[in-house]
């Protein structure tokens, strides 16, 4: 079975497209097929990558969305690049519409004869955003802990339980809660880090993801931090959270 994670926050620059491209490199560096998806019109995830975004979407069209998905140059990934105009579909946020129920379907579609399908989500709780959730096995939520970390949480939590209660067979079956931007020389760290793990304890990630600048540099090359910094605490991290991935199944 195909387990499709959706890597989603509403809040922006928490490390959702950080972790979406080096979880799916190292998974597919693991040997899984994997597929990283791009929902979020930055299309940062595709440039990470090295790659281009795409004018016309084929989610906004009739074809099948494989026919938009291009091989990378790392073996087992594919990307279906991003595109600026599906901020289009962020605007139909309606769950119970048919045109929701016929994008569901389509997005299911793509992500048949993988292993993994990763979804980048884009900083809103939009259509997007509920389309990855309505579409996905599981739900990876990075945080970085400083003062509104908690009230973002609580508001996302919502959001997975409205989707996942509209359905009429959701297909989320866990989700899990990662530490990103981990800096304790920041005073907020540690207390937001308790009240999360006292919240939201059995969800929390066994691993953490340290601020690293190796993972900040590591976009502007096209690569992932695997492949840029292998031997930094960030790449060193991702291998870590991908392990913890892996042994879940
Ligand atoms: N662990 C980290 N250490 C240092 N820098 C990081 C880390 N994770 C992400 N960054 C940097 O922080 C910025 C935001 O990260 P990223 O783009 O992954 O967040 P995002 O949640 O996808 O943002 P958006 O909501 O805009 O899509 C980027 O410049 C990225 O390189
Ligand atoms: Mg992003």
């Amino acid at each position: 079975m195909v387990r499709v994670i959706c890597i989603v926050n509403q809040k922006g620059g928490v490390g959702k497209t950080t972790t979406a491209v080096n979880l799916a490199v190292g998974l597919a560096r693991s040997g899984a097929q994997t597929l990283l998806v791009d929902l979020d019109p930055q299309c940062n995830a595709t440039s990470g990558l090295g790659g281009r975004a795409i004018a016309e979407h084929p989610i906004l069209g009739s074809i099948p969305l494989r026919t938009g998905v291009v091989a990378t140059s790392i073996r087992n990934l594919a990307i279906l690049p991003g595109s600026h105009r599906i901020r289009e579909i962020d605007s139909q946020a309606e769950l119970t519409s048919p045109a929701f129920a016929l994008l569901c379907t389509r997005l299911l579609a793509v992500s048949a004869g993988y292993d993994f399908v990763l979804y980048d989500c884009p900083p809103s709780a939009g259509g997007l955003s509920r389309l990855a959730l309505a579409t996905a096995t599981e739900v990876l939520i990075p945080i970085e802990c400083e003062y509104y970390a908690m009230e973002g949480l609580t508001q996302l939590i919502a959001l997975v339980r409205e989707v996942v209660g509209t359905l009429e067979s959701p297909t989320l079956e866990s989700s899990e809660i990662l530490l990103t931007k981990y800096d304790l020389s920041v005073d907020l760290t540690r207390e937001v880090e308790e009240e999360i793990a006292s919240h939201f304890g059995p969800i929390l990630s066994g691993t953490i993801i340290p601020r690293d600048v190796a993972l900040a540099e590591a976009p502007s090359h096209g690569l992932s931090v695997l492949d840029y910094a292998p031997r930094s605490r960030g790449a060193r991290a991702y291998v870590e959270l991908c392990m913890e991935v892996l042994d879940r199944e």
